[in-house]
């Protein structure tokens, strides 16, 4: 079994390999792949960092991809074509209709629908919601989901866990000017990765505003759900924000559905389903470094007998990316779709 890890130097990526090492994958050889930058460099345990040419990504088995949308564009498929079935964290095949889009806990039938050699890793955001959605539409059927985010600086990779760390001790060193003139404590740091000042700040803008005023983000989270729920007529009203924390992303959810939910059936539902820990009040920072995706606050609507509120955390660079990642990669030997090709 020949594995290669596309991304390995990145921050996602280098949580796939200590995870593939964890959770003992049957691996003969876990070839680490990156830009050109870092090619040629030694990645401590795995050798010499690869580049990806038509020479070196033939004869894998399995390729796990956490480099961005462009480089899976371009790569993914010349490794299928070299052998490889491909998971893919990436949004560039998230909504192909070729490609199945997969949480292991939720959907690991679709896996068998990969008819391109392609499986999908569900946006960070959207993952840690579809364990509690699913566990609750089971019981109840979801028609419609308000999502509002509190996520994390690592959802933007390395480069934005760096700008936050950079930040917060050149703001922290005035807090007079956090309390009485934000705007130029605001001015004191340079943002590039993040839409504005991140340390010690809120930002209702995480990604690209499209014509409809959504973000791309926020469209990722209905198309997604949708998808990876079976339910193509799902209401969903997202909001993305980005909070200064380094790992671990929340979501409030207000989530309604066509039976009227009973609160005690809803919570025995939370607690039998995999990997789902049920919690009075989860945070990130206690679900940073955690498998587990965490669920609290759960509320019946104070308005709508059909309608429940509860509050999702985990760690959006494990259950997020590197975990499910490694997960879809245990499904896919499982269910024969390795070497099949
Ligand atoms: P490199 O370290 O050589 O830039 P992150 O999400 O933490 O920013 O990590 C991105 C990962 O994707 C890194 O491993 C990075 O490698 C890799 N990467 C970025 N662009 C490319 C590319 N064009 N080809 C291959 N790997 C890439």
């Amino acid at each position: 079994m020949r594995v290669a890890v596309v991304g390995a130097t990145g921050a996602v990526g280098q949580i796939m390999l200590r995870t593939l090492e964890r959770r003992g994958f049957a691996a003969d050889a876990i070839v680490p792949f990156a830009s050109e930058r870092s090619a040629g460099r030694e990645l401590e345990g795995y050798g010499t960092i690869q580049p990806l040419r038509d020479d070196t990504v033939a004869g894998f088995d399995l390729a796990l991809f956490s480099a961005g949308g462009g480089t899976s564009r371009d790569w993914a498929e010349r490794f299928v074509a070299g052998g490889a079935v491909v998971v893919d964290n990436s949004s560039a095949w998230r909504m192909d209709p070729d490609v199945p889009l997969v949480v292991s806990e939720v959907n690991p039938e679709a896996m068998d629908a990969a008819r391109k050699g392609i499986v999908a890793n569900p946006n960070c955001t959207t993952m840690v919601v579809m364990l509690p959605a699913k566990a609750l539409h089971d019981r109840f059927g979801m028609t419609a989901m308000v999502a509002t985010s509190y996520q994390a600086a690592g959802g933007a990779g390395q480069k934005g866990i760096d700008e936050l760390a950079a930040q917060v001790p050149v703001l922290a060193a005035d807090i007079d000017a956090l309390v009485n003139d934000g705007a130029a404590a605001a001015r004191k740091v340079e943002s590039s990765v993040h839409a504005n000042t991140l340390a010690f700040n809120v930002i209702p803008r995480l990604g690209t505003i499209g014509p409809n005023g959504y973000t791309d983000e926020e469209m990722k989270l209905q198309d997604e759900s949708r998808k990876i729920l079976g339910i193509p007529v799902l209401a969903v009203s997202p909001t993305c924000v980005r909070v200064p924390v380094m790992v671990g992303h929340a979501i409030e959810v207000r989530a309604t559905y066509e039976r009227e939910v009973d609160l005690d059936e809803a919570l025995a539902a939370l607690r039998a389903f995999p990997n789902l820990v049920v919690e009075e009040a989860p945070t990130p920072l206690e679900a940073a470094g955690r498998d587990e995706t965490f669920v609290g606050r759960v509320r019946r609507d104070l308005g709508d007998p059909h309608s429940l509120n509860f509050f999702v955390v985990g760690d959006n660079l494990l259950k997020g990316a590197a975990l499910n990642t490694v997960q879809l990669a245990e499904l896919a030997v499982e269910r024969g779709l390795v070497g099949r090709r």
